[in-house]
């Protein structure tokens, strides 16, 4: 089968598309043709060997996993003997970080628990763009306990997990703003913001407006700003950004949150679980959650793709298609 794959750290220039085994599935596992995948840090930072903290998961020296891609949808093409769930033809999707990545390629073979069916009205694009981000998305949202009718604040609105945290948390019946750049005001309406900041021209810290909920998904702030900008009993719940907004929090948020009543917390790495995945495919059956699909690339493009990725702007999701052998089952 055709995968990109890399064998040292590096930029984009280190993958290359290659000719590899095709993977069989052991018992509890399904053999998975890629229709799509997406991008996510996770692939930027595993790419690089940065920060180096990654490399604790990625390989100290050189990469434990020679093919990048967390996020797929598919059409099941042989199921182990184990599998009971899934056969034959079934479209799924999911994140496969759990069982060594490997999405940027024709095929993956992927433990059954880590997949959901995929509904008919969502492209396989779509599917692929939902996993990690709105995972994250979601589990950032819940981890600040979120209530009808709260104020809540998302940072970094626009990328692949503030168009889905803007979106969950209007599910959930809230009033939402949205903080991003110019150009991406009109999209961050059109996923149902209440109300929107543009960062180049405004600080919502300084605003004097407040949140019962802020959830950081993108950017920086000091944490001392961002508490300026919760209501007495509000939450900051930190999902990514900037480094120092990630250690900030992670560091001075126990200590924050025990003195006063405000509180602040880091998520940690969302956890993909099957449940959640079903939560987040309701919310795109019922309308609820519509994915924001930015550009699309092929899988000889990964490369590029990456490169877009990390100049840090995207708009939504970054996809990957897979449409070379793509066939049906009868
Ligand atoms: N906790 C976890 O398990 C987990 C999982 C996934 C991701 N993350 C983290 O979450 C963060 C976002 O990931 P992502 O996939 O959403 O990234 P992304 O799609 O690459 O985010 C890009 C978006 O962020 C916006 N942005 C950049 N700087 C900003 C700023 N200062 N203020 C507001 N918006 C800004 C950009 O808008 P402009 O171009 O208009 O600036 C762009 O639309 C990353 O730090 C990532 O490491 C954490």
């Amino acid at each position: 089968m055709k995968a990109i794959v890399y064998e040292r750290y590096g930029p984009p220039d280190v993958l290359q598309l290659k000719e590899v085994e095709k993977p069989v599935p052991k018992d509890n596992e399904v053999l998975v043709k890629i229709h799509a995948a997406s991008i996510n840090y996770m692939d930027w930072g595993f790419l690089r060997g940065e920060p180096l903290l990654v490399r604790l998961w990625s390989g100290l020296f050189e990469p434990k996993n020679r093919i990048l891609g967390a996020d797929i949808a598919g059409q099941i093409e042989a199921a182990g003997e184990n599998v009971k769930e899934f056969q034959t033809g079934d479209e799924v999707f999911g994140d496969i970080s759990g069982c060594g990545h490997g999405g940027f390629a024709e095929y993956a073979a992927v433990p059954d628990n880590l997949l959901v069916l995929k509904s008919a009205g969502i492209s396989f694009e779509e599917a692929a763009a939902v996993p990690v981000a709105a995972i994250t998305a979601l589990q950032g949202i819940r981890k600040g306990q979120i209530q009808p009718g709260q104020k809540v604040l998302i940072n970094g609105a626009s990328g692949g997990v503030g168009t889905y945290a803007v979106q969950i948390a209007k599910s959930f019946g809230t009033e939402v703003t949205a903080v991003c750049s110019t150009t991406k005001l009109d999209m961050a309406r059109s996923i149902g913001a209440d109300f929107c900041i543009d960062y180049t021209k405004e600080d919502f810290t300084q605003s004097g407006q407040c949140y019962d909920l802020i959830v950081a998904a993108n950017g920086y702030h000091s944490i001392s700003d961002y508490k300026r900008a919760l209501t007495p009993e509000g939450t900051l719940v930190v999902t990514g950004g900037s480094m120092a907004q990630v250690f900030q929090s992670m560091f001075l948020g126990p200590l924050i949150s025990s003195i006063g009543s405000k509180k602040v917390m880091n998520m940690g790495v969302a956890k993909p679980n099957k449940e959640d995945l079903t939560f987040l495919k309701e919310l795109l059956e019922s309308g609820k959650v519509k994915p924001i699909l930015d550009r699309c690339y092929t899988l000889n493009e990964v490369p590029d793709a990456l490169r877009y990725f990390g100049e840090g702007h995207a708009r939504g999701k970054v996809v990957i298609t897979v449409p070379s052998r793509r066939r049906t089952f009868s």
